[in-house]
């Protein structure tokens, strides 16, 4: 027999149980009003918790509670309530003359015929009956964990029922994780990542601006975590640093070090640094009349590392660059790259396709800064740099496979942190991030956002995002920009005004059935078990495959 008849049977309330109340009001858009019944209690319930509502048809309603209110049916209670002495006038005021009430949001609906639960088109009738979610009826919502479906944690007082997220659906659109700082998104984003990389369904490349992700991640008393290099440790994740001598300081493993030549660079990638290094718009624009003029080696020469005075000289009595613009970029090249270790003279390397290939094997790529992660030029040239020819390829190759001359590239799926830095709307238009979010995933790539600052990011990118998984905000444009085309948002608001300051996180959008808030699961030993990693086995593994590429031709 299949499964969800089983469940339909015990979906909603069981015998003996009471329910909460009755539906008296409310609206589809605005949500249910419920009076709760006299015997119960208020303080027993909580906003972000489960109902079932069964409606006269015989449909069941799924809901979540998005606010509590005390009512009066007399006016005159506010004003005078019964004497404190008197406990049997205010026992008779209690649920009759005063009550509680629950608001709901309904969010999904059950036929009776039909055990999917759909997206909800109607409401239940006048006085229809509320009961509170069973753990049995959350957990057929959710689903049940299998190879895309991936356990994150689990709601609020129900410690033994899975919220599992739909992980192909995830990487299908762009995502974001949003919170303030101190409130659990990296530890999320890296939950997530060990899931999406487990599953195989995308591969990752991962800006890892704070070294969260790739090895021995400590947190602020001290703890340590595996990072993802250390939980897949049969060549899944490979690391990629930009800053050796860090990554050797904090005795991390790491596969290849980023070194990028100036030859490589484009003033398409200056161009994005603009601000931060102090070029005007006239200085910006000359770089790439210098580009064309000077050459591959363009950077070499304005750093006069080649000799090019007379070129220059050339430059500026030719009338087309004022010396004192020249002037101006010269310096502030100077400055920059002498800061960028990781910037070097000449044509430099295959990187790029290295990186691409990996990607399209189903390898997933940590690049870890290092120091260069307190340098916002060095995240934010290195992220457009990678991301502009990544894509490129990945375009290439998208077109070859519609013309059956190649595979399709597998999924990517690009994880950048502080994303307004990168979508802010003056900027969202014309950068490569923007164009991803965008173009949804008409090439196989994807955005992961992670930013405690959303309202900073493009309205139209914002719309873009599929998946949405918040952790407590307190600004108020940032709350709006979570929401920002979401229906019903008013009402969860509250809700997410109410999470804790950490590990909890309301999950909207395309990834769950329904909005959730979820107790994220703890990063911990029996996680890394749960992902597969057994402790000794990478020297095994590592042998097995050796000897396979050994015999195996
Ligand atoms: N899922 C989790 N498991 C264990 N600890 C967590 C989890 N989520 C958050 N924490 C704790 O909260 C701290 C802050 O989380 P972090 O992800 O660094 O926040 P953010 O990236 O939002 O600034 C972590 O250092 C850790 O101690
Ligand atoms: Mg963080």
């Amino acid at each position: 027999m299949d499964g969800d008849t089983d469940l339909k049977a015990f979906f909603g309330p069981k015998p003996r149980e009471n329910p909460l109340g009755a539906v008296v009001g409310g609206s589809l858009s605005g949500g249910l009003q419920v009076k709760l019944d006299a015997r119960l209690t208020l303080e027993r319930l909580a906003v972000g918790r489960y109902v079932v509502i069964q409606g006269r048809s015989g449909r069941k309603f799924f809901g979540l509670i998005t606010d509590i209110a005390l009512d009066a049916t007399n006016p005159e209670i506010a004003q005078r309530p019964p004497d404190q002495t008197e406990p049997f006038l205010e026992e008779v005021y209690s649920g009759g003359m005063a009550y509680g009430t629950l608001h709901v949001s309904p969010m999904l609906m059950l036929d009776e015929d039909d055990p999917a639960p759909r997206p909800i088109k109607t409401i239940p009738a006048h006085f229809s009956t509320v009961w509170e979610a069973s753990p049995q009826d959350v957990e057929r919502v959710f689903g049940a964990e299998d190879s895309s479906h991936f356990y994150v944690g689990t709601p609020l007082e129900m410690e033994n029922v899975q919220v599992n997220l739909d992980l192909s659906r995830f990487v299908e659109r762009s995502s974001g994780i949003f919170g303030k700082s101190g409130t659990g998104k990296s530890f999320i984003t890296r939950t997530l990542l060990a899931g999406i990389i487990r599953s195989g369904l995308a591969s990752s490349l991962i800006f890892d601006m704070h070294n969260d992700y790739g090895w021995a991640v400590k947190d602020e008393a001290g703890r340590e975590y595996k990072g993802l290099r250390q939980l897949f440790t049969d060549g899944r994740v490979s690391v990629v640093t930009l800053d050796e001598a860090t990554s050797r300081a904090r005795n991390s493993k790491y596969d290849e070090v980023l070194t990028i030549g100036y030859q490589q660079l484009e003033p398409e990638d200056i161009e994005m640094l603009a601000d931060l290094m102090g070029l005007s718009d006239i200085q910006t624009g000359a770089l790439y009349y210098l580009r064309r003029r000077l050459g591959p080696s363009w950077i070499a020469k304005l750093l006069e590392q080649e000799d090019a005075a007379q070129e220059l000289t050339d430059l500026v009595e030719s009338g087309r660059i004022v010396a004192g613009t020249l002037d101006a970029i010269q310096r502030k090249f100077e400055s920059f790259f002498t800061r960028m270790g990781f910037l070097v003279p000449g044509a430099g390397d295959d990187i790029v396709d290295r990186i691409f290939q990996r990607l399209n094997m189903g390898t997933s790529v940590v690049l870890e800064f290092g120091t260069y992660g307190n340098m916002l030029a060095a995240y934010i040239l290195v992220a457009n740099f990678l991301t502009r020819r990544i894509h490129q390829r990945y375009v290439q190759r998208k077109n070859l496979a519609a013309g059956k001359k190649a595979d399709e590239p597998r999924p990517l799926m690009i994880v950048i942190e502080e994303a307004h830095k990168f979508l802010d709307p003056l900027i969202a238009s014309h950068t490569i991030f923007g164009t991803i979010a965008r173009e949804l995933r008409k090439y196989n790539v994807t955005l992961l956002i992670v930013d405690q600052r959303p309202s900073g990011i493009d309205d139209e990118v914002m719309s873009q995002i599929g998946t949405r998984v918040t952790c407590l905000l307190d600004s108020e444009p940032d709350i709006r920009a979570v929401f920002s085309g979401v229906s019903g948002a008013s009402e969860l608001r509250e809700v997410l005004a109410r999470l804790d300051t950490r590990q909890q996180a309301l999950i909207l959008g395309h990834a769950v059935p329904m909005p959730v808030v979820v107790r994220i699961r703890d990063y911990d030993q029996a996680f890394y078990k749960a992902i597969g990693l057994v402790e000794g086995e990478d020297l095994a593994r590592r042998a097995k495959r050796g000897a396979e590429t050994l015999f195996g031709q």
